[in-house]
């Protein structure tokens, strides 16, 4: 049975479709700080497939034992995390109390009930500002904001205990942007309030809850100006998690990973391909460099193909299609009504 940690939250909703699609036995614990408990039914309604879940806080090892007693698990994939940058910043102790604390309870429950796999959600912001692009997995590691450091320490603390017992399997992905949504347009991503990312902001633009994109900068070394980033689609994302399972089998102890697609984009690259896939305009305004963002972050995934067989499939045209489709059937998010819902899955 594989425990996924944050299993309600964009990136593990996806991934628990996926595990379920290949009859994994899933369990997820969640404490729905940043998701809806709507995901529930509709991962259900996608997979056709039961699972288990507990709402709980896994920095609560009291509770999160219980997870361990009354289940068979083998393997963790660990998402629960908080992840705004910018509130990071603000909020450095909840985020240094909730993601390091968070996986400390975990690898202790692991050694307690002798789990040995466990995947890892890093993100590039590990690698800072890189030397250059594409970015392999052997550069330079450093940190500039609260969130980016609980990555890092997580990875280090990661590090050590692959040294300390040679019965641990441990992946560490390191992803790139993720965008895009399922196919059927009824998960997705739902940032709280204003977005932060790129692509929900377009998003909530073309179905008019926001005026205009603003554009953070025209001035960096990127051929039109605007930042360029690794666009991934979700669903090839959550793929990359099956792959890890599956390479931990082999038990190759620790193992780093970047998921991206090797393909940058501009913002205004982005731009242009989700005006031509939704045939929506996009209004924008060019503002100043948002503090803290890098011109230029592109993986080199060649690594991951080699030894997990995994490679990002999706373009970013799909990418732009399934990020609308979910934001124009769930235009409230989550809060849409359950007959709009019936109508679509009908049709998957
Ligand atoms: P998300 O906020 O949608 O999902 C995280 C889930 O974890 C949410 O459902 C939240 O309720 C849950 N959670 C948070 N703290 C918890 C706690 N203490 N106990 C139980 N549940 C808790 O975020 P996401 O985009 O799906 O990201 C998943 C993971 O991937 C995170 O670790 C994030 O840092 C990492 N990541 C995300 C991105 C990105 O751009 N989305 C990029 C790189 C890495
Ligand atoms: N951008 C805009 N306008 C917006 C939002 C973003 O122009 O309203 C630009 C940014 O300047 C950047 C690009 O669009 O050039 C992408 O920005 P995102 O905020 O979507 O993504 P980031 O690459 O800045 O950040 C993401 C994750 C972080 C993670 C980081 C590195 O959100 O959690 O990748 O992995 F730390």
């Amino acid at each position: 049975m594989v425990l996924v940690t944050g299993g309600v939250g964009y990136i593990g909703s996806h991934t628990v479709v996926e595990l379920l699609n290949e009859n994994y036995e899933v369990v997820i614990v969640d404490n729905l700080c940043n998701s809806s408990m709507l995901v529930l039914d509709r991962i259900r309604k996608i997979t056709n497939k039961e699972f288990k879940f507990y709402n709980l806080d896994v920095t609560d090892k009291n509770s999160l034992k219980i997870v361990f007693e009354e289940n068979d698990i083998d393997s963790i994939i660990h998402f629960a995390a908080l992840k705004a940058v910018g509130e990071s910043v603000e909020k450095p102790l909840e985020y240094y109390k909730n993601n390091i604390v968070g996986a400390l309870v975990v690898f202790d429950l692991m050694k307690e009930y002798n789990v040995n796999n466990f995947v890892f959600s890093s993100s590039a912001t590990v690698y800072g500002k890189p030397e250059s692009c594409p970015i392999r997995e052997d550069f330079s590691l450093s940190t500039t904001n609260p969130y980016g450091a609980t990555k890092l320490m997580i990875e280090d603390i990661m590090r050590d205990l692959s040294r300390a017992n040679k019965n641990l399997n441990l992946a560490i992905l390191r992803y790139f942007n993720p965008i895009g949504a399922h196919i059927s347009g009824i998960i997705g991503e739902e940032p709280k309030g204003i977005p932060n990312n790129l692509m929900p902001y377009i998003t909530k633009v073309a179905i008019g809850q926001l005026k205009e994109l603003n554009v953070f900068g025209d001035d960096y070394d990127t051929p039109d100006g605007t930042g360029v980033r690794d666009y991934i689609h979700v669903v090839d994302l959550a793929k990359g998690h099956l792959a890890a399972l599956k390479k931990l089998k082999e038990k190759p102890g620790l193992v780093t990973y970047n998921l991206g697609t090797g393909q940058g984009y501009s913002v205004l690259d982005l731009v242009k391909s989700f005006e031509n896939v939704s045939h929506i305009n996009i209004p924008y305004k060019i503002t100043d460099r948002r503090p803290g963002d890098i011109g230029m972050c592109y993986a080199d995934p060649t690594k991951a193909y080699k030894e997990l067989g995994w490679k990002a499939e999706f373009g970013i045209e799909r990418m732009c299609e399934d990020s609308w489709r979910w934001q124009s059937n769930n235009p409230k998010g989550y809060e849409e009504n359950s007959e709009l819902l019936d109508m679509i899955t009908s049709e998957i």
